[in-house]
């Protein structure tokens, strides 16, 4: 309002008066109406011209000392990054993730669109004041990135029991495209908690391309099978598909499934040789035969998803879940395994059967680089191909 209507009258009719305080304008008039059975609140405000508190640069008056110091950090981070970004010629990356705690949001760019999830706050930081702060945050993150602010989609990220995760928050169906290396892929911003491209593992999935060529690929836990686009185009400075020559993926979801299914469209993959299948990858791995040169998997921290029996701990289940993959793993092959369980252990037994190479810290990109334990990264071998 202050940026396209500066000098008008604003009328807002809410039943919410809370919230009407914290569109940071006063009210110079109030009236109590209803609207049928709800209590709700006529207020009035005077939208002020604009030169008459705008800051220098034209940038949005009266920012609180706190907005302001996070405008400066999300500009030191576009900063930060910019050599990198341009580098890679990534589109997609991390900006900011809490970087100060009392600006709890971590904020992604997917091209000209960016996706802010916002930290449930610990029960000490007061639920008013942490409103407070997501407003001002909501106001300066359009403003710095120059993004239209109907671009940018916010998100409550809590911590999910199972399969609360997977499940759809709307049906906007609101997708579009994006780059990663020669990868072209479909990212949702608004329709699920996550987006279809997991950020922090694309130093992975570049991994997986390098190592892809001529191989047979088996992507477990694949959700919408980035990984796999990027394993069958293989190594990023080549052209065409020349990575692995068939694959498999498999994911309890149909829904990431059809998503998988149109992100080889989309990259001229051939279904007959890119297989997706829907499964328990435990009951899978269990009547699986053939072998494979590649495997990535990354399974979620903690499942109970009702379309499998049980429940999926990565930390409790790992052991069992590597040992049937290495069992599908060809002599002289790979099994990347990975997760983003935060105090992870990998089970000592298995080192002591296979070869084993944690590359958790080789495995973030720049815009992750400042917080490394987001996951962990190990590179499996049978120990006669060492
Ligand atoms: C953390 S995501 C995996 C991320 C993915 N590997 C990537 O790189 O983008 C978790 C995925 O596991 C799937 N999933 C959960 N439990 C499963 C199970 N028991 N078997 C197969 N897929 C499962 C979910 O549907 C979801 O797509």
């Amino acid at each position: 309002m202050r940026a396209a209507f500066p000098g008008w009258r604003l009328a807002v009719f809410t039943g919410n008066p809370d919230l009407g305080h914290r569109i940071g304008l006063r009210a110079h008039k109030q009236y109590a109406l209803r609207n049928g059975p709800l209590e709700a609140k006529l207020l009035l405000m005077e939208v002020p011209e604009l030169d008459a508190d705008a800051s220098p640069e034209g940038a949005s008056p009266r920012r609180s000392e706190g907005a302001q110091m996070f405008a400066n950090r999300l500009e030191k981070n576009r900063k930060r990054l910019k050599k990198w970004l341009k580098q890679s010629g990534e589109s997609c990356y991390r900006l900011y993730d809490a970087d100060m705690p009392e600006y709890a949001l971590a904020i992604d760019v997917y091209g000209d669109r960016v996706h802010v999830q916002e930290y449930a706050a610990p029960r000490t930081i007061d639920a008013g004041q942490a409103q407070k702060r997501l407003f001002e945050a909501l106001a300066v993150i359009p403003e710095v990135l120059e993004v239209d602010p109907t671009r940018v989609v916010v998100k409550r990220r809590e911590r999910q029991s199972g399969s609360a995760q997977y499940q759809k928050q709307g049906a906007s169906g609101e997708r579009f495209e994006v780059r990663e290396g020669r990868a072209r892929l479909w990212v949702n911003l608004r329709d699920y908690l996550d987006t279809g491209l997991f950020l922090d593992h694309r130093p992975v999935r570049r991994m997986l391309g390098e190592m892809s060529p001529g191989k047979r690929f088996l992507n477990l836990f694949c959700y919408t099978a980035t990984a796999t686009v990027l394993a069958a185009l293989g190594p990023r400075a080549a052209e065409g598909t020349v990575g692995a020559t068939d694959s498999v993926s498999v994911d309890l979801s149909n829904t990431y499934l059809e998503w998988a299914q149109d992100n080889f469209t989309l990259n001229g993959l051939d279904p007959s040789r890119h297989r997706v299948v829907r499964d328990d990858c435990l009951r899978w791995l269990e009547a699986a035969e053939g072998e494979f040169d590649l495997i990535f998997m990354d399974p979620p921290t903690f499942s109970n998803s009702k379309k499998m029996e049980g429940t999926l701990d990565v930390q409790r289940d790992h052991g069992r879940l590597v040992r049937l993959a290495m069992a599908r793993l060809a002599p002289g092959g790979t099994l990347v395994f990975s997760n983003n369980q935060r105090r992870f252990k990998l089970d000592a037994d298995l080192a002591e059967h296979y070869a084993v190479e944690e590359i958790s810290s080789k495995s973030f990109d720049m815009d992750f680089s400042r917080k490394p334990g987001l996951h962990h990264v190990f590179l499996i071998r049978h120990r006669e191909a060492v």
